[in-house]
């Protein structure tokens, strides 16, 4: 085991499965202790067993980020077991598509509780911790949609967009107290949306073709590179880097669609 985040904890919000388990993994197999914070109390639970089994320290913690309650809750238990907070990873959410002349406000309500409300909540509830610290890393999973979008992904964009905007304003106002800020922009990631996405084309080879064809790195990502940039970012390493946007995105960003 690397020993970068020794005596470090993190929690870590949609970490049962997809891009916030391999960010818990590669926090743990850096030295971290995680909390795996999820909605899923299946997938939560064998998260946090799966890390353990590997002689990491984990727990998990059944959170909802819509509920300010949970939040708290979960922040106390890893409080509680951990004994301080120095990484908060705010990655759950989920791709919600909606004609903007017809999305509903409750709809539009659950997708900004779900993609960009609960972000900040659970800022809310670690900033304290990590100012009595003085020292703490929030690293904000936005995606590339944050600064330009493809057709139909209508709120989600504009939800990550104010991902960006919480990271800035984090940075600025907690910076004095040694509190980091860091957003994290991923493209096309290995995780379930995505192969539920290629599964749904009428021809999934080809869309899996296609799709890798977009990236100059002919592949789209896998749940750990997301995980060993978060892990770096979370690190003394990165001690200057804050109030900024990381996009890992294998290339396809750089490329004008000609
Ligand atoms: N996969 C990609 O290509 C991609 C690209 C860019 C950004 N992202 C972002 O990365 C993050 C993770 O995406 P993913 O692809 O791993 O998705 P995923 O659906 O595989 O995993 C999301 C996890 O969040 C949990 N979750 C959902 N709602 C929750 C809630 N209210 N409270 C707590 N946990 C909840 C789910 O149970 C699941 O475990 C999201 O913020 C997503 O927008 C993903």
């Amino acid at each position: 085991m690397s020993e970068r985040l020794k005596n470090k904890s993190a929690f870590v919000t949609g970490a049962g499965q997809g891009i916030g388990r391999g960010i818990a993994e590669q926090l743990a197999a850096q030295g971290a202790s995680v909390t795996i914070a999820e909605i899923n109390d299946a997938t939560g639970q064998s998260a946090a067993d799966e890390l353990c089994h590997k002689g990491y320290r984990a727990q998990f913690a059944q959170v909802d980020i819509r509920s300010e309650r949970d939040i708290k809750g979960g922040i106390a238990a890893h409080l509680a077991r951990f004994g301080g907070l120095d990484i908060l990873v705010n990655n759950a959410g989920a791709n919600q598509h909606f004609d903007a002349s017809q999305m509903s406000v409750d709809e539009w309500e659950h997708s900004m509780s779900l993609n960009l409300r609960g972000a900040w909540l659970c800022c809310k509830h670690a900033l304290p911790v990590m100012a009595r610290q003085e020292s703490g890393v929030i690293i904000n999973i936005a995606s590339v949609h944050a600064t330009m979008t493809a057709y139909n992904f209508f709120p989600y964009n504009v939800a990550k967009s104010g991902i960006l905007g919480l990271t800035r304003s984090l940075a600025l106002d907690w910076g004095h107290k040694n509190i980091r800020a860091v957003a994290v922009s991923p493209g096309w990631v290995r995780t379930k949306p995505v192969l539920d996405h290629f599964a749904q084309a009428d021809d999934p080879a080809a869309e899996i073709e296609r799709v890798n064809n977009l990236h100059p790195l002919k592949r789209i990502g896998e749940p750990e590179n997301v995980g060993a940039l978060v892990a770096f970012l979370a690190s003394d390493g990165a001690s200057f880097i804050t109030g900024t946007e990381i996009v890992i995105d294998g290339g396809i960003s750089a490329r004008y669609a000609d």
